[in-house]
């Protein structure tokens, strides 16, 4: 008996479990790991502008032979999220006083700003996300004719006829039914329903609740679980509830692979269950993180963070000087309610075979469950 479903068959993989593509994290060496384990590795490549998402597509195809996707964001969702309020001041009015407290932070904190700004943005496509960016990265995707393509906020719709006639299979990251329906609308071929257990961005609603919902709604559409899934009973779980795989994040975030500093690595072995928090702090948009200084200043003073994309104008010279002098107190990164889980930094392939080792055991004592 061997943990298999229709998703091995439309990914091409021996086992549901799929990489969740984490920004950064989820690099070419991360990817091609989990696919040469058996499952699908999805790149990060959220930020990526589109001459290092070439590059990352390539180098992970000298990696392994087997299919691999690649995660970002689309236009759509950041389009709704650069609303500037018609009442009282909007973000951009804000942005300076709000640079300021953060200027203040790195003071207090003996953190030194970073001179200049980052290269990649100056020297790799248009601006980071703004609707240019998003199109630039389609644009490399449909050209390097990808395995699996996946969405992580938004509706892959206006491309799939593209992404089609390359034969490219589609999913999209999704938190709630409605927006579960939406993406189904455009004849994708996997659903991830992410809850609020998960690292990132995330939903109001929890994982347990939501997968079986996101499952009745969507009828014959396949749906990964995710969120707070860090070993082979949440798989198992997750299976009960109707999904037909999962999309696990931060479980491979403690790998030998995931590009993400040592000492957010640490973080994440140190972390309890009740070590993250959902805050807006880094991006402007609600996202399950691991608590900082960072996290905590902005609660305690009772500062309210600025939408996407300006709050990323504010925490990320904060980030850059703590990735400096690497401080896993102020840039412990992102992560699910699951990193109580985790105990220790090992090759992915390891924890890729402890979730099917996991799940299965799991499963096969459910029958011990009934009298
Ligand atoms: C460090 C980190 C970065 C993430 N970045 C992205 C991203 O760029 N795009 C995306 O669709 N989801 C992103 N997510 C969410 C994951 O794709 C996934 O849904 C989540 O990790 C699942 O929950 P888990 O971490 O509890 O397994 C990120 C999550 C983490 C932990």
């Amino acid at each position: 008996m061997k943990l298999q479903s229709r998703v091995c068959e439309i990914l091409q993989i021996e086992q549901p479990i799929v990489l969740a593509g984490m920004g950064g994290a989820s690099s070419p060496a991360l990817a091609a790991a989990v696919s040469n384990a058996g499952g699908l590795g999805v790149l990060g490549a959220a930020a990526c502008g589109p001459r290092q998402l070439r590059q990352w597509i390539r180098q992970t195809r000298e990696m392994t032979d087997k299919p691999f996707g690649v995660d970002t964001l689309l236009p759509a969702s950041v389009r709704r999220a650069n609303y500037e309020d018609s009442d009282g001041p909007t973000p951009r009015d804000l942005l300076p006083e709000r640079q300021a407290f953060a200027e203040e932070f790195m003071r207090k904190e003996g953190l030194e700003p970073p001179a200049g700004q980052p290269p990649r943005q100056e020297e790799d496509g248009p601006p980071l996300f703004t609707q240019a960016f998003f199109e630039a990265q389609m644009e490399v995707i449909i050209q390097e004719r990808i395995p699996v393509y996946a969405s992580g906020l938004g509706n892959p719709g206006p491309w799939m006829d593209e992404l089609r006639a390359n034969g490219t299979k589609v999913m999209a990251v999704v938190g709630a039914v409605r927006h579960a329906i939406q993406v189904k609308s455009s004849g994708l071929d996997i659903i991830v329903a992410q809850g609020h257990d998960g690292g990132g961005h995330n939903s109001p609603v929890g994982t347990m609740a939501l997968i079986p919902q996101v499952v009745d709604a969507v009828g014959d559409t396949p749906v990964l679980g995710a969120g707070g899934i860090s070993d082979g009973r949440g798989v198992a779980a997750a299976l009960m509830l109707g999904a037909e795989g999962v999309w696990v994040g931060s479980a491979f975030l403690a790998s030998e692979e995931a590009n993400i500093f040592d000492f957010q690595k640490q973080a994440i072995v140190d972390a309890t269950e009740e070590g993250t928090s959902v805050s807006r702090t880094v991006t402007g948009k609600p996202a399950r993180i691991i608590r900082s200084k960072w996290t905590e200043h902005w609660l305690r003073e009772d500062v309210e963070p600025l939408p996407m994309p300006y709050q990323g104008m504010i925490s990320g010279p904060v980030m850059a000087a703590a990735n400096k002098g690497e401080r896993g107190d102020v840039n412990p990164g992102f992560a699910g309610q699951g990193i109580g889980m985790i105990k220790s930094v090992r090759p992915a392939k390891e924890i890729f075979d402890e979730l099917v080792w996991g799940a299965e055991q799991a499963l096969s004592g459910t029958t011990n469950l009934m009298r």
